[in-house]
């Protein structure tokens, strides 16, 4: 089925303005991939591997690998759902874009994750504005095969029906969490910092510039500190936060969000620059190109 849904409204998110359509699922139109796909799909992955070789978390690595991902053609859902739903319970769903909050959390609560079933133009290899099949499929499937971070993300999703429910502030609190871990986490490994985001693995500049560059912060994880942290939608971040493991990622975040919620509405949001003085400090950032306004 190749369905284009309609279009209801514009809804300003992480990614700016973006359409958000009425028809939730499609299943992968696989068939109706143009050569030019595949060879976008060919370029990007050869091009991230390259990349990512120490760079990437030996978990997102490894786990990619197992998926039978290869750069040939542009993968069957269908085919990584098999692997998928016994390793972890999760699978893929096609979608056409961003779904409205709820759509994305009951999702997620369910273990389906929602991927684009299309793919960027050739001309849009290095950047694009919305999430399409390769950042989704290549960044943010592979760590599904991981046991603790397939739950962390079931979690996320049953945490985010929750907060939808409290209203205010706290889907702001919860998003700030999901773009500083999911989107653009870093980890500690013995043999130094590596990458675990989905928006950082899909992209070749920000996996060299997160962890080479002087420029950005690299800070310690710290639930509530994240929590109260604004970011970038349209530059590289200025601050990448630190777990240790992926059980850190799920101790931290299993205990009742309601409190917290609570008390972050008492304290003032961080610019997404600052340097606190309680941060465990990887690297203090020199803000080299930083632009001074836009975090959000
Ligand atoms: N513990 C959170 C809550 O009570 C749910 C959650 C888990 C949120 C994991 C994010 C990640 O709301
Ligand atoms: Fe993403």
């Amino acid at each position: 089925m190749n369905a284009t849904p309609a279009r209801v409204e514009h809804q300003l998110t992480d990614k700016g303005y973006v359409p958000v359509y009425t028809t939730a699922v499609i299943e992968q139109p696989w068939s109706t991939y143009s050569t030019t796909d595949h060879e976008v799909w060919a370029t990007l992955f050869a091009r991230q591997r390259e990349v990512l070789v120490g760079r990437a978390s030996d978990e997102f690595l490894r786990t990619q690998a197992s998926m039978g991902m290869t750069p040939d053609r542009i993968p069957k859902f269908d085919e990584l759902n098999k692997l998928l739903r016994k390793a972890t319970g999760w699978e893929l769903i096609g979608v056409q874009g961003l779904l409205p909050e709820l759509d994305f959390f009951d999702h997620l609560a369910n273990r389906r994750f929602p991927v684009t079933w299309w793919i960027r133009k050739p001309e849009q290899l290095d950047y694009l504005s919305e999430p399409d099949l390769f950042h989704d499929l290549f960044g943010h499937v592979p760590l599904l095969m991981n046991p603790v971070f397939a739950d962390y993300m079931a979690a996320y999703g049953r945490g985010g029906v929750k907060a939808h429910g409290i209203g205010g502030e706290a889907l702001t609190y919860l998003t700030r969490l999901y773009w500083y871990t999911v989107e653009f986490g870093l980890i500690k490994q013995a043999d130094g910092l590596r990458i675990y985001g989905s928006g950082i693995v899909s992209s070749k500049g920000e996996s060299i510039h997160c962890l080479e560059s002087n420029a950005p912060n690299r800070i310690g994880f710290d639930l509530e500190r994240i929590m109260r942290t604004r970011y970038r939608i349209d530059t590289y971040q200025k601050t990448y936060f630190v777990i240790d493991s992926y059980e850190q990622l799920m101790e931290a975040t299993s205990p009742d969000f309601a409190p917290i919620y609570a008390k972050l509405d008492t304290l003032p949001s961080i610019p997404a620059g600052d340097v606190l003085q309680t941060d465990t400090v990887f690297n203090h950032g020199t803000g080299e190109g930083w632009l001074s306004d836009g975090d959000v």
